[in-house]
């Protein structure tokens, strides 16, 4: 389903991707993990045309995104969900999840925001997959955070994608909350066999949810494996990895992950 080989992006002298190599199959839930600065969202927004990388290969589905494309294309297969949801408050809730539709509309419809009966059925359908279906008519604005990230993934998936982007969906919620999010985003994609990737923050979550696992550090895979394999050797990898270029700085200057990640310091009874 997404097809990067050799991935390179560099803003000005900040070589931020430096040769990606990575795959994701259809109704995979991938998680990425890395230091912040790594280059996850730079990741995420060149697989949603939202950055052009420099060279290599990136192809979503059937569209090779090296070439030109047209946004509306795009739409047809990725999806994006994002940490601060960008849901539009004073709409309802099913309006905001019909704009998941609008890339998919006539642009005068779009306009006048006119929906196919097919459309708002489909709404309906993603609601209740997030389980707020009985939410549909309520103002955006009166729903809670972990609600308005469930109306979030609900807009995604009425964009049926075959690709879902989440970039740290769960970081503004507490724990609780975060696992009902992420638990609706895996159940939802596993059965319409959406590809996710999705950048966390969170180790144990990434265990938790994450069909596999991928950890950038400076722009460079650094691990790529299922979550029995993310180890402790595999997070020292992840988080520890020393600046390039910069060999004198050592591990001291970034050895500590950001300070809502959650390391496990010691293996539990039975292994990591
Ligand atoms: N638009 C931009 N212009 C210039 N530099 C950028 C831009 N976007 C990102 N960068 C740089 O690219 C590097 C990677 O940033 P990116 O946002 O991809 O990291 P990240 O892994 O998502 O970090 P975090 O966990 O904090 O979200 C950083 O050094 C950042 O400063
Ligand atoms: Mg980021």
């Amino acid at each position: 389903m997404i097809h990067i080989r050799n991935l390179r992006k560099s803003y000005g002298r900040n070589a931020v991707l430096q040769g990606i190599d990575m795959d994701v199959r259809a109704g995979e839930f991938v998680v990425m993990l890395g230091l912040s600065g790594a280059g996850k969202s730079t990741l995420l927004r060149c697989m949603n045309g939202l950055n052009q990388p420099d060279s290599g290969t990136l192809r979503v589905g059937d569209i090779d995104l090296m070439r030109k494309h047209s946004r509306r294309e795009l739409a047809r297969h990725v999806a994006m969900v994002f940490q601060h949801h960008n849901l539009v408050p004073r709409l309802s809730v099913r309006k905001n999840v019909l704009t998941g539709r609008l890339g998919q509309t006539a642009a005068l419809a779009s306009v006048l925001q006119l929906f196919r009966q097919s459309d708002l059925t489909l709404a309906g359908q993603c609601l209740d997959r997030v389980g707020l279906a009985h939410k549909a008519h309520e103002r955006t604005e009166a729903l809670s955070g972990g609600q308005m990230q469930r109306v979030g993934i609900a807009r995604a998936l009425a964009q049926q994608p075959q690709v879902i982007l989440a970039d740290e969906p769960v970081a503004s919620l507490d724990p609780q909350t975060a696992r009902s999010v992420l638990q609706y985003l895996r159940d939802a994609t596993r059965e319409l066999g959406i590809a996710v990737v999705c950048n966390l923050h969170q180790v144990d979550y990434a265990r938790e949810f994450g069909d596999r696992i991928v950890g950038l550090a400076q722009g460079r895979m650094v691990f790529d494996g299922t979550p029995a394999e993310l180890d402790a050797a595999a997070l020292d990898t992840i988080y520890h990895a020393a600046p390039q270029n910069e060999p004198e700085a050592g591990r001291g200057s970034i050895s500590a992950p950001p300070a809502n990640a959650w390391v496990r310091t010691a293996a539990p009874a039975g292994g990591l």
